[in-house]
């Protein structure tokens, strides 16, 4: 067999959070794929990072007022203990803040300015004067322009689904301080990706390194047809850099800018490869600018764009080897629905592992991930039934009814007769190799199932728990017991990308470490069998609701404690009426007590002609003490639905002689005006006639 020399990624995890069972389905989806072309004997390495610039890691840092630098830290060790607990091996995890990532960042900027695609333009963002921040879009909320519907995010409407810009909400706010922020016009750096449409174009559509459904999006949405001059779409430029303050790299001829996360972030695949060879003696051309060596990303369908428009033109003007394959994944539901943290549904990696085996998620993942991008629920009904009945019912099984037997006379010396069994079997292993190659594990399992169904009739009909009971079926009970334990270790062989631990025990249990595909073609025999011990456990359903349980009270936990924090985020109180109208010089009480206000019942309420903006209000202060007052809220509040109701007034004002009769006090409100007055009222219970104080 050709060797192949493959480098595999997988996406790289924010560092500014914790890993959750979404992420997971890629990151055993690739954690499969990478053991599986180890087993086959191929030169296969995982290169793997934190992604941990960016907006959102910055203002965590100031929120829990530490360094950028140890919040990340901490990330990173987050991350690889989870990833551990659920045996996700990797060759080497960096992180997008090295020195590697850094020096890389700065070649292929260097290669994408001489290649003549980058340009600079003027950018209206929207700023937060209290913060000191350019803001993100996530960090925007307001009112939809198109449909009007209120707090809506800073990219698109989840009312209407209208996409735009965080300037152009109405009544923008920066949820970061609960103020309205600025636009302002800042410096930033776009790469012409237009220049490099006709290679996308060819990139995307040839060669297979896309699913065909994702070079059809790209064509219908972001490519044309460049054959029809009027189907051919521009591509439009990207903006690269950003202003500070931003957590990241300042980009070195471009002092006070920064490149945007998404701009060193891919490029921390090639960082972490070449900490990776630094640490190995290996050479980085020989994995990124080698037409021999395979290169395959594996990522979820959201960051489509970022590695098979920009990230494929990044590599072609620098000069490095294209990806041999983007890999890309639907996204994970739980019970038919998207995951929500306020639900308690984004179940953490940690959380998980305290009640449930990592086996059992890399097995139900597998069973249901395909080539194709479909999404794929979480249902744990499913998920304990699939476990139970398919791992510790069909395969396990096999070898917890056998292997007692033979503990202490160990394999027959020579296989004996299973009516083609293992034979059939060990054909088999090109079609389930073929399904793994081609990420489709749902049909590798059912494939391996099939096996396992076949095996299962021959243990039942043999029983050899029937021939132990008959000292002259010795050896009947033995080879019985040979087969049963070798069909067993076959199907183990084609699970250990997928169940690296059963695969690790049955190498304890038959004595011969189980590490390459192969060992699925040949029987053992004559070999010692160890006393057998549990291999895997039945999920119990009050695990899984322990689970979930807990998933619940944490995120409720994170709801209280924000309330604690930041009410005014919570809220989304704007600072602006503050701004509006400053706070006056100070009183004292006697200033204040000066001012007799009361309630007051408006007992009548009228157009006065000829006055644009009044409304003639008389107010009863209770018995028969009356006062008319004009007040300047008619563009706001109809006469009729005003009768009745409680207002508070300033009762002592002195009266004003006006063009349309006199006027004895003033009615309370706020508001800039025009339509925008509001009357304040008091409580329920209060008496016309009562002093405010
Ligand atoms: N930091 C970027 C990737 C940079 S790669 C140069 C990022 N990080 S992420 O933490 O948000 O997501 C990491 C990966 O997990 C992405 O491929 C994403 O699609 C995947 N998933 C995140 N949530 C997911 C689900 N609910 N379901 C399936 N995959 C999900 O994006
Ligand atoms: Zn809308």
């Amino acid at each position: 067999m050709n060797q192949r020399t493959i480098l595999v990624t997988a996406a790289l995890p924010y560092a500014n959070g914790p890993i959750h069972l979404g992420h997971l389905v890629e990151y055993i989806q690739t954690d499969i794929w990478v053991r599986f072309q180890k087993m086959r004997g191929h030169r296969c390495v995982f290169m793997w990072a934190d992604d941990t610039h960016g907006t959102a890691i910055m203002i965590r840092a100031r929120i829990e007022g530490r360094s950028e630098e140890d919040v990340i830290a901490e990330a990173n060790a987050e991350h690889q203990r989870d990833f551990a607990g659920f045996q996700i091996q990797y060759d080497n995890y960096g992180s997008t803040h090295s020195d590697e990532n850094r020096q890389l960042c700065g070649e292929i900027w260097q290669a994408i300015r001489e290649k003549g695609l980058v340009k600079e333009k003027d950018v209206q963002q929207l700023f937060d004067v209290e913060q000191g921040t350019f803001l993100a879009d996530r960090f925007v909320r307001g009112t939809c322009p198109s449909c009007k519907t209120p707090d809506q995010p800073g990219d698109n409407c989840s009312k209407c689904g209208t996409t735009y810009s965080p300037a152009e909400l109405i009544d923008p706010i920066s949820t970061l301080s609960g103020t309205q922020p600025e636009t302002r016009s800042a410096k930033h750096l776009f790469i012409e990706l237009e220049q490099l449409h006709d290679f996308l174009d060819e990139w995307t559509q040839t060669g297979d390194h896309l699913q065909p459904e994702v070079a059809n999006y790209l064509k219908g949405h972001f490519l044309g047809d460049p054959n029809h001059d009027d189907g051919s779409k521009p591509l439009r430029d990207w903006d690269i850099s950003r202003p500070a303050p931003y957590f990241g790299f300042e980009i070195p001829d471009s002092p006070g800018n920064y490149w945007y996360v998404w701009f060193d972030a891919p490029i921390g695949y090639i960082a972490s490869t070449q900490q990776w060879c630094e640490k190995n003696g290996e050479s980085i051309d020989d994995w990124w600018r080698n037409d021999a060596t395979e290169i395959h990303h594996f990522i979820g369908k959201d960051i489509t764009y970022f590695h098979t428009l920009f990230w494929p033109g990044m590599l072609k003007s620098a000069g490095y080897s294209l990806p041999t394959k983007v890999h890309i994944h639907g996204f994970l539901t739980v019970n038919g629905e998207k995951m929500a943290k306020s639900k308690g549904t984004a179940f953490k990696a940690e959380t998980y592992l305290k009640h449930l085996p990592p086996s059992a998620l890399r097995y139900y993942y597998a069973s249901k991930l395909g080539s194709r991008l479909d999404d794929i629920d979480l249902n744990f009904e499913e998920f304990i039934n699939k476990v139970n009945a398919d791992l510790v019912g069909k395969v396990v099984n096999l070898a917890s009814r056998s292997a007692k037997f033979v503990q202490d006379v160990g394999l027959s010396v020579a296989y004996p007769d299973d009516g083609g069994l293992f034979q059939q079997a060990a054909v088999a292993g090109d079609e389930i190799a073929d399904a793994y190659e081609n990420c489709d594990y749902n049909k590798a399992m059912r494939l391996i199932l099939e096996l396992a169904d076949r095996a299962n009739p021959y243990v039942e009909n043999a029983a050899p728990w029937n021939l132990k009971k008959d000292p002259t079926k010795a050896r009947e009970l033995q080879d019985v017991c040979t087969v049963a334990l070798n069909l067993f270790r076959q199907l183990v062989v084609y699970l250990s990308p997928v169940l690296p631990d059963l695969a690790q025990k049955t190498g304890e249990l038959l004595n011969d470490p189980i590490i390459g595909w192969d060992q699925s073609k040949t029987p053992l025999i004559g070999t010692p069998v160890d006393k057998f011990k549990h291999m895997m456990k039945r999920i119990e359903e009050k695990d899984v609701k322990a689970m979930e349980t807990e998933s619940k009270s944490e995120a409720d936990a994170v709801l209280t404690e924000q309330q604690d924090v930041a009410p005014t985020s919570q809220y989304n109180d704007s600072g602006q009426p503050m701004i509006d109208e400053p706070m006056t010089d100070e009183c004292t009480i006697d200033d204040f007590m000066k001012v007799d206000l009361r309630v007051a019942r408006i007992v009548q309420a009228e157009h006065v002609e000829e006055a644009r903006k009044l409304l003639k209000l008389t107010l009863s202060l209770g018995g028969d003490q009356q006062k008319q007052v004009f007040a300047g809220i008619k563009a706001a509040y109809e006469p009729e639905k005003l009768v009745g109701r409680l207002v508070v007034m300033v009762a002592n004002l002195k009266p004003r002689q006006m063009k349309f009769g006199l006027s004895e006090g003033m009615v309370c409100a706020s508001g800039p005006g025009g339509e925008e007055v509001f009357l304040l009222s008091p409580d329920e219970g209060a008496l016309p006639g009562q002093r405010v104080h």
